[in-house]
């Protein structure tokens, strides 16, 4: 029996790869014109690290990661998410140093033992961006503007909802609310509510079940609990946003499924992917560099969107995304002379910058021809036995089906050169 990838974990066949690349590529771009770099951090790292900053009292901690303990006995954690990676990198290596505001991103998979579904793996992409050194509210609507760019680059639609979680000032006070209005309800929610209450009250609200939901339509909202100081960095991040003419809602129930989050967080969101309706999500977390043994007063903000989810939106929003002309030029030669030529023609245009296929084997005309279909060429350049002997070759283009006489007398730099010049 032939052996199966593991459930939840997804090959991205050479079909796919196409609107891949063209996400990735326009991401960097969009970063880079933000003035963001790219930094790499390692897929495995101490288990304790995410234990620290996503926080012990949340799923992905509780019952999602892949840990184990090597060979040397230490328990070691394939990363669920990026930053915790990110920030550990920014401390070990000092960069508040190199510069006081470090804007980064990272690409790479992420993995997570969830239970799978559409747009829902347990290896899955993330594109992660985290700014770190600065906590000025104009960051964090200048930070949610560059997801939303991208998105509109990327020719996608979602909604945007905003909230402020507040900060360890005023965050206590609304707990102790939440929790006194939760106490009453105990018997009305479920299970997991019940068990939240006492590990992580402020999850709660983010329960999946509509009774629970119906439940919590009454309870208190963090934006009334927020202290002075939060609420104006929530009206000013909201006044950055409508300066750039971001639509957004407000939803006092967000709440994230990451404990290091404080004042602001979002979510851009779509209706198209069933459940799973987060193409991308992030927020602040001003305390975690310090958390994690790092400088103090390095306040960050950052977002991560899920690459699966967009491979899936823009599959069903612009399905030609992507899909790219794999060969300018297709060379169909008949014969060992033709083919050997042919080879060497095939190098230099290569040289030159061409997407040129061939087919070695030397097969039928027919089957060459269809050849160049399934790589999709412009163009093809015959070079039959016939045509050899007269010292010619036919072009021919595939959209139009004219065809032209390319000269194979002279030296074959010539030859290329004056090829590259029909092609263009
Ligand atoms: P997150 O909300 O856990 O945040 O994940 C961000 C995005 O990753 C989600 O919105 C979703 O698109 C994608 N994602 C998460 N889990 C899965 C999964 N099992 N399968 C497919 N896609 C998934 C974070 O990870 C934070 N580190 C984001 C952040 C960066 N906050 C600040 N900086």
């Amino acid at each position: 029996m032939s052996i199966r990838a593991l459930k939840g974990f997804k090959d991205i066949l050479p079909d796919e790869a196409g609107v891949w690349q063209h996400i990735e590529a326009t991401a960097r771009e969009v970063f880079h014109r933000f003035g963001f770099t790219e930094i790499k951090v390692p897929i495995l790292e101490k288990t304790e690290l995410f234990a620290r900053s996503i926080g012990e009292a949340t799923d992905i901690v509780e019952k999602e990661m892949y840990s184990f303990t090597d060979r040397n006995g230490e328990s070691i954690t394939m990363r669920p998410e990026g930053t915790a990676s990110v920030l550990r990198a920014f401390i070990e290596h000092g960069l508040q140093v190199k510069l006081p505001v470090q804007k980064l991103y990272t690409i790479g998979p992420m993995f997570r033992h969830e239970r799978p579904q559409k747009g829902r793996l347990r290896q899955f992409h993330q594109m992660s961006v985290e700014v770190l050194g600065l906590d000025h509210p104009l960051l964090d609507a200048e930070v949610i503007a560059m997801g939303w760019l991208l998105l509109d680059e990327l020719g996608l639609s979602v909604s945007l909802q905003i909230n402020s979680l507040g900060c360890p000032a005023c965050r206590p006070a609304y707990k102790e609310a939440l929790l006194s209005f939760l106490a009453a309800r105990q018997d009305k929610v479920c299970e997991d509510c019940q068990r939240r209450s006492s590990t992580n009250p402020l999850r709660v609200l983010d329960c999946k079940s509509a009774h629970c939901q119906e439940q919590y339509q009454a309870a208190p909202s963090i934006l009334d609990h927020l202290c002075p100081d939060c609420a104006d960095h929530f009206r000013r991040t909201r006044a950055g946003l409508d300066l750039l003419a971001i639509p957004y809602q407000v939803n006092n129930f967000m709440v994230r499924g990451l404990d290091y989050y404080c004042r602001t967080t979002f979510e851009l969101l779509t209706d198209a992917l069933g459940a799973q309706s987060a193409v991308g999500a992030g927020g602040r977390y001003d305390g975690l560099v310090e958390q994690l043994g790092g400088p103090k007063n390095t306040p960050g903000i950052g977002f991560a969107l899920g690459m699966e989810r967009l491979v899936l939106l823009l599959s069903e929003q612009q399905p030609s995304a992507g899909l790219s002309q794999q060969a300018d030029l297709f060379v169909a030669a008949l014969g060992e002379a033709a083919g050997a030529k042919a080879f060497a023609l095939l190098h230099l245009l290569r040289k030159k910058g061409v997407r040129v296929a061939m087919d070695l084997a030397g097969r039928s005309l027919k089957s060459q021809m269809k050849q160049a279909d399934r790589v999709n060429a412009r163009y093809v350049l015959i070079m039959g036995e016939e045509e050899l002997a007269a010292n010619e070759a036919v072009l021919r283009d595939m959209a139009s089906k004219e065809q032209s006489s390319l000269s194979l007398a002279p030296a074959l730099d010539q030859v290329c050169a004056e090829l590259i010049k029909k092609l263009n």
